[in-house]
């Protein structure tokens, strides 16, 4: 946690980092955020794991179990998962619905916490962040894309590929400049101003992964990127995040039930009830996707 004083009242608070306005006397605290995000608090609770010695992994887990106790029954979505991810790769993440996938997302992506088992981002512990240190792990180090775009609604495009950059401490001017190349880069550089109801799915969606490459992450979370779009639009956002996983390393993890993803991704692994079943690598594979794609209309 970081302690955050309000310039005008004085109030102070102990917050995660996701604070813009004084809880008290509503001033923006926007500027005292960014002052705390530029520190970055890196060194307090970092725990390494120190039996590897590079960073080849960049995602680890290590006996992932994730219960959800709903009145006497416990659900066991994750039993165990073991699973190494290398940096740079692309890898997708396939199983039957109910098997885990969004699960695991929200462990990997410390959108939630594992009930035994470690979850490591770059060797890092995930479970020894304070909330403040998440905030900033989450923020920094990786990019949500999610089915239902989950765009701000009242926000334009370029507010919603900005938001993210406000919490990192970027100026005004480097926002608007960086949120404009990345529209432009994801092919929506006429599309600053409208808002998600004005844009496609399609481009609704390549809003949310221009947002998501926001902070320069090393990581893209993508659950079921393309579950929402139709088969052309779906082909284009998959074309994207595999140009982008290829031309700046950022490293793609993404559940899907999407065969066309198969065919840019480096590893294939397949979960079942609630464990990984099986791990293809993409040179194994015999699938021949055009075919199979134009034939079952997935
Ligand atoms: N918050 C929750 N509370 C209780 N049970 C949950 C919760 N979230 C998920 N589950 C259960 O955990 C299991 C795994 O769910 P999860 O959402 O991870 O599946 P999934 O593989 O992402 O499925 P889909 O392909 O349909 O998105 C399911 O049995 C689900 O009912
Ligand atoms: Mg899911």
């Amino acid at each position: 946690m970081a302690l955050i004083k309000c310039p005008k009242c004085g109030y102070e608070e102990e917050t995660t980092g996701l604070v813009t306005v004084c809880p008290k006397c509503k001033a923006d605290l926007s500027q005292v955020m960014a002052e705390i995000g530029k520190t970055g608090k890196r060194t307090q609770g970092l725990v390494k794991d120190d039996s590897v010695t590079t960073h080849e992994y960049i995602v680890r887990t290590k006996d992932l179990v994730k219960e959800y106790t709903m009145g006497d029954t416990i659900v066991r979505a994750l039993k165990g998962v073991a699973l190494d991810v290398r940096r740079g790769e692309y890898l997708s993440i396939m199983g039957p619905s109910g098997s885990g996938k969004s699960t695991l997302f929200n462990m990997v992506g410390g959108l939630d916490k594992p009930t035994s088992g470690t979850c490591f981002i770059e060797e890092v512990d995930m479970a020894q962040l304070d909330a403040f240190e998440l905030a900033w792990l989450r923020c920094r180090k990786i990019g949500y894309i999610f089915q239902s775009f989950n765009l701000i609604p009242v926000m334009t495009a370029l507010e919603n590929v900005t938001l993210p950059m406000i919490f990192a401490g970027m100026s005004t001017d480097e926002m608007m400049e960086r949120g404009r190349t990345l529209l432009d880069l994801v092919g929506l550089g006429d599309r600053l101003h409208h808002k998600p109801f004005e844009l496609s799915g399609g481009q609704q969606q390549r809003v949310a992964v221009a947002r998501a490459l926001a902070n320069s992450p090393a990581i893209i979370l993508a659950d079921e990127p393309t579950g929402n779009l139709d088969l052309q639009t779906g082909k284009e956002i998959i074309d994207l995040l595999k140009e982008l996983n290829v031309e700046s390393g950022v490293t793609v993890i993404s559940a899907t039930h999407d065969l066309k993803m198969i065919d840019v991704s480096d590893r294939i692994v397949h979960i079942r009830d609630g464990d990984v079943e099986r791990i293809e690598r993409r040179e194994d594979l015999d699938l021949q996707i055009g075919d199979l794609g134009s034939e079952t209309g997935i």
